[in-house]
C-alpha cells in the first residue's frame, strides 16, 4: 500500500473526528476505512464491557452478531488480543477456536476451517477500550505489512471511539442533568410546607422525624389517605445529612407494571422496544440522597423481589444489562395500606416488608389532632386569601365548630380542598368584592355532607315493625326528623311558620335544624 492510499483512507476518518455523527455511523465509517486499507471478508469493532466483549459494529458478519456478547475468558483469541500490546495475527493453522466460526456471511452451514485472522486492541488512555478484528476466508491473506498498517490505523481508530464515547457521555450527562433538574424544579415548585401541628400526637411525630431523620434508617411512613405522608417523607429528608442531595420520589401506583422496574433501576438501549437510549433509574438519580417509594403497597410482587435484592446488596443492574452499579441511597417508603395485612394476604413479601419497616412511622389521622384542625385551616385560609387578593379571609364561630366536629375521612387534603372551594364559592356569592370575607358553617357545608342528601320520607313504622335499625342512631334520627319536616311543609304549602307551629318548635330553630339536615335551601326559600 502506498502512502497516498493510506492517506486516502485515513483523512476522511480524521475529518469525522470533528463532526457530530451518530455513534453507529461513526463506527460504520471506521470499519469501511479499515476494509479499504486491508482487504478482508469481515471486520468487527467490539467494546470491552467488564468481562464481556460487545460488538458495536460489524461488516461482513451475519446480522445477529450485533446481538451477541462474547465472554472474554471463554474466547482465547480475544484474551490474547486484549493482552498483547499491538496487532496480532492468527494464521489458518491456529488451533484456537474462532469466535466468528459460522458467522462470516456467505458461509452458512459451513465450518470456517480455512481462515486468516487479524486483530488489534484499541486503547483509550491507559485502558483497553475494545478490539478491532479482521477476518479472511482464505488462508495466508494477511501479511506482515498488513500488521504494520493495522498498527498505524489502531491509534486513529482509538481516537474515533474515544470521540464517540465522549459524545455519548456528554449526551447522557445532559440527559441526567435534565432529569436531575426536573427533580429539583419539581421540589422547588412544591416547596415543602412546614409540617404544622401543635397537638400532642403531632409534636411526638415531629420529635421522631428529627431523631430518625438524622439517621440512615429505612423509614416506612404509614397513615390514612391525605394525612401528610409525603410531607413527613420530605421532613425526614430535610432533617438528614443528605438534605443537600436530591430527594427523588417514585409513585409506585402511577406506573404500569412493565415500567416500574425500568423507572427504579434504569435500562440500557434496546432493553425493550422504546428503550432508545440508556436511562438511569430513580435509584441512580437518588445516589447520595434519598429515594421515596410512595404507595409502596402497590408494587407488583415481581418488582418487590428485585427491589429486595438491591436493598440487600446495594448493587443494581439496569434492565437489559449485566453490569452492576453501586448506589448509596437512603430509602423512605410510604403507603396507606396496612402492609402487615397485605403480607398475610400474600400480596406483599414478608422479607421486603421487614426491610422497609426498620423504622415504622404512623402519621395520625386529622380527627385525632384536636384543635390542629383550626391551625391548619389558618394556613390554608392565608394561602387562599393571598390567592384571591383579599385583605382577610376568616372563619365564623359556627364554621370553627363545624370543622372541629367533623371526622375528616380525607384528612388534611380534604380540609385543604374544602377551604379552597368554600372560599371561592363564598366570594362568588358576594354582590360586591369584599375586603374581608367570613366563611360560615353553611359556606363549608359539612353538615350536609355528614347527613348526606335529603332522604325520601322514612316509613318509620316499617322500620319499627322490622325491629332493626339499618343505620347508626344519629342518622336514623336525622332521617326521621327530615321526614317529619318535609311532611309538615307539604301539608302547609311550604309555609315555614305554620309547619313550625304544628311541630311545636320555634320558627328560627326549625330553619336552623332544616339547615343542618340539608333542607336549608328550602328553608331560605320560604
Ligand atoms: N401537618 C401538615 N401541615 C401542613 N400541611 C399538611 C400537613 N399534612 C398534610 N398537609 C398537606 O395536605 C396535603 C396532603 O398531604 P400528603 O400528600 O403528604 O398526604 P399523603 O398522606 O401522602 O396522602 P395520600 O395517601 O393520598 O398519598 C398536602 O397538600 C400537604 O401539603
Ligand atoms: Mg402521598
Amino acid at each position: 500500500m502506498t502512502a497516498n492510499a493510506l492517506l486516502h483512507a485515513l483523512v476522511p476518518l480524521v475529518d469525522d473526528l470533528a463532526r457530530d455523527l451518530a455513534e453507529g455511523e461513526r463506527y460504520r465509517r471506521l470499519l469501511k476505512a479499515v476494509r479499504a486499507l486491508v482487504p478482508c471478508d469481515a471486520t468487527a469493532l467490539l467494546r470491552l464491557d467488564g468481562e464481556w466483549l460487545v460488538p458495536l459494529a460489524v461488516d461482513g458478519l451475519s446480522g445477529d452478531t450485533l446481538g451477541r456478547r462474547f465472554k472474554v475468558d471463554e474466547h482465547p483469541r480475544f484474551q490474547l488480543l486484549l493482552q498483547s500490546g499491538g496487532p496480532t495475527r492468527f494464521p489458518a493453522g491456529s488451533r484456537l477456536p474462532d469466535p466468528y466460526d459460522g458467522l462470516v456471511e456467505g458461509m452458512e452451514g459451513e465450518q470456517l476451517e480455512v481462515h486468516d485472522c487479524l486483530g488489534c486492541v484499541l486503547r483509550v488512555g491507559e485502558h483497553p477500550w475494545g478490539l478491532l478484528t479482521l477476518d479472511a476466508l482464505e488462508a495466508g491473506r494477511f501479511s506482515e505489512h498488513d500488521l504494520d498498517i493495522l498498527q498505524t490505523f489502531a491509534s486513529l481508530a482509538a481516537a474515533t471511539v474515544s470521540v464517540a464515547d465522549r459524545l455519548q457521555q456528554l449526551a447522557s450527562r445532559a440527559s441526567d442533568e435534565h432529569q436531575r433538574a426536573e427533580i429539583y424544579r419539581a421540589a422547588a415548585e412544591t416547596s415543602p410546607r412546614p409540617l404544622l401541628g401543635q397537638s400532642a400526637v403531632i409534636r411526638r411525630l415531629l420529635d421522631e422525624v428529627r431523631t430518625v431523620g438524622a439517621s440512615d434508617l429505612t423509614v416506612l411512613v404509614t397513615g390514612e389517605t391525605g394525612v401528610g405522608k409525603e410531607l413527613v417523607a420530605q421532613a425526614l429528608h430535610a432533617a438528614s445529612p443528605r438534605a443537600a442531595r436530591p430527594l427523588v420520589s417514585l409513585n409506585c401506583a402511577a406506573l404500569p407494571e412493565a415500567l416500574v422496574e425500568s423507572e427504579l433501576f434504569g435500562h440500557v438501549k434496546g432493553a425493550f422496544s422504546g428503550a432508545v437510549g440508556d436511562r438511569r433509574g430513580k435509584f441512580e438519580l437518588a445516589d447520595g440522597g434519598t429515594l421515596l417509594l410512595d404507595e409502596v403497597g402497590e408494587l407488583p410482587l415481581t418488582v418487590q423481589a428485585k427491589l429486595l435484592r438491591v436493598l440487600q446488596s446495594g448493587q443494581l443492574q439496569r434492565v437489559g444489562s449485566d453490569r452492576e452499579h453501586h448506589v448509596d441511597v437512603r430509602l423512605i417508603a410510604a403507603t396507606n395500606r396496612d402492609l402487615a395485612e397485605e403480607v398475610r394476604k400474600g400480596r406483599f413479601r414478608a422479607d421486603l416488608y421487614h426491610r422497609l419497616s426498620v423504622y415504622p412511622l404512623r402519621v395520625p389521622p386529622l380527627r385525632e389532632r384536636g384543635r390542629d384542625v383550626l391551625l391548619l385551616s389558618g394556613a390554608f385560609l392565608e394561602e387562599n386569601r393571598s390567592r384571591l387578593g383579599l385583605r382577610n379571609l376568616r372563619l365564623a364561630a359556627d364554621a370553627q365548630a363545624a370543622l372541629l366536629a367533623y371526622d375528616w375521612p380525607g384528612n388534611v387534603r380534604e380540609l385543604e380542598h374544602l377551604i379552597g372551594r368554600s372560599a371561592l364559592k363564598a366570594l362568588s356569592r358576594q354582590a360586591k368584592r369584599p375586603a374581608i370575607l367570613t366563611l360560615t358553617a353553611a359556606d363549608l357545608g359539612l353538615e350536609e355532607r355528614e347527613a348526606g342528601p335529603p332522604a325520601p320520607a322514612l316509613d318509620h313504622t316499617a322500620a319499627n315493625s322490622a325491629g332493626v335499625s339499618a343505620q347508626p342512631l344519629k342518622l336514623a334520627v336525622d332521617d326521621y326528623q327530615r321526614s317529619l319536616i318535609v311532611a309538615a311543609l307539604r301539608r302547609h304549602g311550604n309555609n315555614w311558620s305554620a309547619a313550625a307551629r304544628e311541630l311545636g318548635v320555634d320558627r328560627a330553630n326549625l330553619a336552623r335544624l332544616a339547615g343542618r339536615l340539608g333542607l336549608r335551601s328550602a328553608a331560605s326559600g320560604s
